[in-house]
C-alpha cells in the first residue's frame, strides 16, 4: 500500500497518532481536516471524521479521491454488544453492518439496504489477520474478531443492546465503521475497523464512556500502530 488512510471520529481517537506522525501538513476539505505525514516510515493521511455515518462516509470518499488512500484503517472506541466483552477489550471487524437501516415494513430484514447486493461489508482478510496478530502481541487475550454494528445512535439501554446481540449478532456498536466500510466497498478499497470498548452500551454507558474513552482510544491506536508497522 502506497498511502494509508487512517480515520478516527473524535479528537481522543486521533490524538496519539497525530502526535507521533512526522512531517505533518494539514489540509481542509468539506469542513474536515486531513493530516498528511509519515508514521513508522509509511505515508499516511490521518483525519478526524466527526461523529456519525454521514461524516464518516464523506471523509472516506475524500481520503480515497483526493489523497489516493489505497487502504483505510478506522481506529476508535465502541460500546460492547457481546456480553463476554469487557471495557478495554478490542474488536477487530470481520464485517460491519448499519443496524439503524430499517426497511422491515417492506419485508427487508433489519440492517438490509434494499436493492443492493450486500449490506454487511466484509473487512479485508489480510488486514484482519494483521490486526489479529497485532492484537495478540499488544493485548494478548483481550482481542477478538466480530461484527461491528454502526448507527447514528449512542446506545445506552440494556434491552436495545441485547437486541443488537440476539437479532444481529454484533460484537460491538459504534457510529461510523459500517459507513466507512460501505464507501470502501463501493470504491474497491480494503479496510478494517479497530475498536476498543469504552462502555457496554447499557444504562451505565454514558458514565463509562466519559471515564474510559481516552484509555480505550489509546488501546485502539496501539493496535493500529502495530498494523502500520506490519503492512
Ligand atoms: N461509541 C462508544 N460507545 C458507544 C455506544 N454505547 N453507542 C454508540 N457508539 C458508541
Amino acid at each position: 500500500y502506497a498511502t494509508i488512510g487512517i480515520i478516527g471520529a473524535m479528537q481522543e481517537e486521533i490524538k496519539l497518532l497525530l502526535e507521533q506522525m512526522e512531517g505533518t501538513q494539514s489540509e481542509q476539505h468539506a469542513g474536515l481536516t486531513y493530516y498528511r505525514g509519515t508514521f513508522h516510515g509509511r505515508k499516511v493521511v490521518l483525519t478526524q471524521s466527526g461523529v456519525g455515518k454521514v461524516n464518516a462516509a464523506v471523509c472516506t470518499q475524500v481520503l480515497i479521491d483526493r489523497f489516493g488512500a489505497d487502504v483505510v484503517l478506522f481506529t476508535g472506541v465502541a460500546g460492547a454488544v457481546d456480553p463476554e466483552l469487557n471495557i478495554g477489550d478490542i474488536v477487530i471487524s470481520a464485517s460491519s453492518l448499519q443496524h439503524d437501516v430499517d426497511v422491515t415494513a417492506l419485508g427487508f430484514p433489519r440492517g438490509t439496504i434494499p436493492y443492493q447486493a450486500v449490506s454487511e461489508y466484509p473487512s479485508d482478510e489480510g488486514l484482519v489477520r494483521l490486526a489479529q496478530a497485532a492484537g495478540e502481541k499488544v493485548f494478548p487475550g483481550r482481542c477478538r474478531t466480530g461484527k461491528v454494528l454502526s448507527g447514528d445512535q449512542f446506545i445506552a439501554d440494556r434491552a436495545v443492546v441485547r437486541g443488537l446481540y440476539e437479532e444481529l449478532g454484533g460484537a460491538c456498536t459504534e457510529m461510523e465503521g459500517a459507513s466507512v466500510a460501505q464507501v470502501c466497498h463501493m470504491n474497491g478499497i480494503p479496510h478494517v475497523i479497530i475498536r476498543s470498548m469504552s462502555d457496554k452500551a447499557d444504562g451505565s454507558a454514558h458514565v463509562n464512556f466519559a471515564d474510559f474513552t481516552v484509555e480505550a482510544a489509546d488501546r485502539s491506536f496501539a493496535i493500529v500502530s502495530e498494523i502500520v508497522q506490519s503492512l
